[in-house]
């Protein structure tokens, strides 16, 4: 075969193959999986695989890399009690590409603390994000936003999840480690989290917007809007029973009204079947902690509709 008759190459790009490994690996760790066994070799932690992707994209690949089937093992997952009755109805709206690119979670091969159905499911679901937040991070539809962001920040937490916190905006912290709620009011909110005896894996948390506004401003209403349909796909594959909107820009966004939040707070507003609970923002309680008590208020009425068991003492919240 002379040379113009060659079939084209196809460039070896190493930076790309990486990047789609290290999404795969957090794939696999946002859908619970703690460690994965290539033939060959003994149970890999996850973590250890990312550690060693880091430093082959720092330093360069030192020899060829086979690439092999895996076994994944999903981790416990602390049950929220109530079990869910809808877990199998992934909504007609959902688009064709992404049902078509939807891949399944080997079997697990341990005993599990939640059931394997729900564990596929919750793979599923995460699969079908995953496709979401490639998409998000390719996103220019805000100039000045995709211009200045470090990191998209697409959402985070069990795909699956009953419970998802809506805040209002990544700030620098999360715009730089592309995850919500890491900085100062994050801590607060994990704190929450866990005072309902639950765990960040247990509840999925998102924003208005996925990219942080210059200077920590307010999220504009045509940034909201730019974003919406990307947190309409999100919510529509993650099908939450319950929302808590995080302060009044959120609150606002999500129900589209004006009332200010001291009066939408202790109350459940119904959107689309998903019961929404309005309460204030962890960085608002951070500058007055006054209102800590109001939001563990908000916070008790929720868990008692949720089914949760309501401890008298919010260990840190209050
Ligand atoms: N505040 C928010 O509303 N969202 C974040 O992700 C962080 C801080």
């Amino acid at each position: 075969m002379s040379a113009d008759q060659s079939p084209p190459t196809v460039p070896f790009d190493a930076a790309r193959i990486a990047k789609a490994i290290r999404q795969r690996l957090q794939s696999l760790a946002r859908a619970g999986v703690t460690s994965i066994r290539t033939p060959g070799t003994s149970q890999t932690d996850l973590r250890e695989l990312q550690n060693q992707l880091a430093a082959i994209e720092k330093n360069g690949l030192p020899e060829p890399v086979q690439t092999s089937a895996i076994e994944a093992t999903a981790s416990p997952v602390v049950p929220i009690s109530e079990p869910r009755t809808n877990l199998q109805q992934i909504p007609d709206k959902t688009p064709e590409s992404v049902t078509e690119k939807t891949a399944t979670l080997p079997t697990p091969n341990v005993a599990l603390n939640i059931s394997q159905e729900e564990a596929l499911m919750r793979s599923k679901k995460q699969n079908q994000l995953d496709i979401i937040c490639q998409e998000v991070e390719n996103c220019n539809a805000c100039y000045e936003l995709a211009s200045t962001r470090n990191n998209t920040v697409f959402g985070v937490g069990n795909a699956d999840a009953r419970l998802v916190f809506y805040g209002e905006a990544p700030g620098a912290d999360e715009d730089k480690l592309g995850e919500p709620f890491v900085g100062r009011a994050g801590k607060l909110l994990n704190k929450i989290i866990a005072a309902m005896g639950l765990t960040r894996d247990d509840i999925y948390i998102l924003n208005t917007i996925k990219c942080r506004p210059p200077g920590n401003r307010n999220p504009t209403p045509q940034e909201q809007q730019d974003c919406a349909d990307f947190l309409k796909r999100q919510l529509d594959i993650i099908q939450p029973e319950y929302i808590v909107c995080l302060g009044a820009i959120a609150s606002h966004s999500f129900l589209e009204c004006k009332t200010p939040i001291g009066q939408m707070r202790g109350q459940f507003f119904d959107k689309n079947g998903i019961k929404v609970l309005c309460t204030f923002h962890p960085a608002y309680l951070l500058r007055d902690p006054r209102r800590k008590r109001d939001v563990w208020e908000d916070i008790q009425f929720l868990m008692k509709d949720m089914g949760l068991p309501v401890p008298e003492k919010s260990e840190g919240v209050t």
